[in-house]
């Protein structure tokens, strides 16, 4: 596992229970994301493939809310405490401890996946290779939706989250890599920041080709 992989599984076992109660509920307040995942979650059942991957997370609120939005959905993560965290809150949902560079899932297993916020941390160098393991596991016509964080400017921004460090990205860059990957973008959503950081918030949803 790289080192930054490590770096970022000890942060986040530091502050589950703080992240939690900070973000288990926060898209309560928070629209444009929750119909951005209601949207992922229809087209997911549109394929006639539910079963779905959350990978990173986290505390397991968005894999239940996968649930109920009609899919099969379960949780990865690399945060053993988070994993914990969502097994006891979330106990009728499955999660498991992995890596998102190396998914427990077989090839074109599934109908969707969704990495909200998950890949901020990941360098933009590891991009590539990161959405082809998130390709691989998707069957043709599967969906893949990414929140991350947006810079307008030309380049990735390394800064300071709060847990451990983290990039935003140019959106489109962010496409061409998924182009990259196999998939074919095809809705996004910017719009402003929710966080104190500055940066625009987007969700990207592209579909294996
Ligand atoms: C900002 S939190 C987002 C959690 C959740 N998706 C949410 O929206 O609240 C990032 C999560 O991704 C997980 N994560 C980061 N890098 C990962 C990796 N390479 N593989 C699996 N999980 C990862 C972290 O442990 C953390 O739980």
């Amino acid at each position: 596992m790289a080192e930054h992989q490590d770096e970022t599984r000890a942060a986040y076992d530091g502050v589950v229970d703080l992240y939690a109660s900070l973000f288990a509920n926060r898209l309560e307040t928070q629209p444009f994301a929750r119909n951005m995942i209601g949207t992922f979650a229809e087209l997911v059942r549109g394929t006639g493939n539910p079963r779905a991957a959350d990978v990173g997370c986290g505390p397991g609120h968005l894999t239940a809310m996968l649930h109920e939005l009609g899919l099969d959905a379960f949780g990865l993560d690399l945060s053993p405490g988070m994993i914990d965290h969502a097994r006891r809150a979330h106990p009728t949902v499955r999660f498991d401890e992995a890596r998102m560079e190396a998914l427990p899932v077989e090839d074109g297993a599934l109908g969707g996946v969704l990495a909200h916020y998950s890949m901020i941390h990941t360098p933009h160098a590891e991009l590539p290779a990161l959405l082809a393991e998130q390709a691989r596991v998707l069957a043709p016509g599967g969906l893949l939706l990414v929140s991350f964080f947006a810079t307008d400017g030309p380049e990735p921004i390394r800064f300071d989250h709060k847990v451990t460090p983290a990039y935003s990205w140019p959106v489109d860059l962010l496409a061409e890599l998924l182009t990259g990957a196999g998939l074919a973008p095809f809705a996004r959503l910017l719009h402003d920041p929710a966080s104190e950081r500055g940066f625009l918030d987007a969700h990207l949803l592209a579909r294996l080709r």
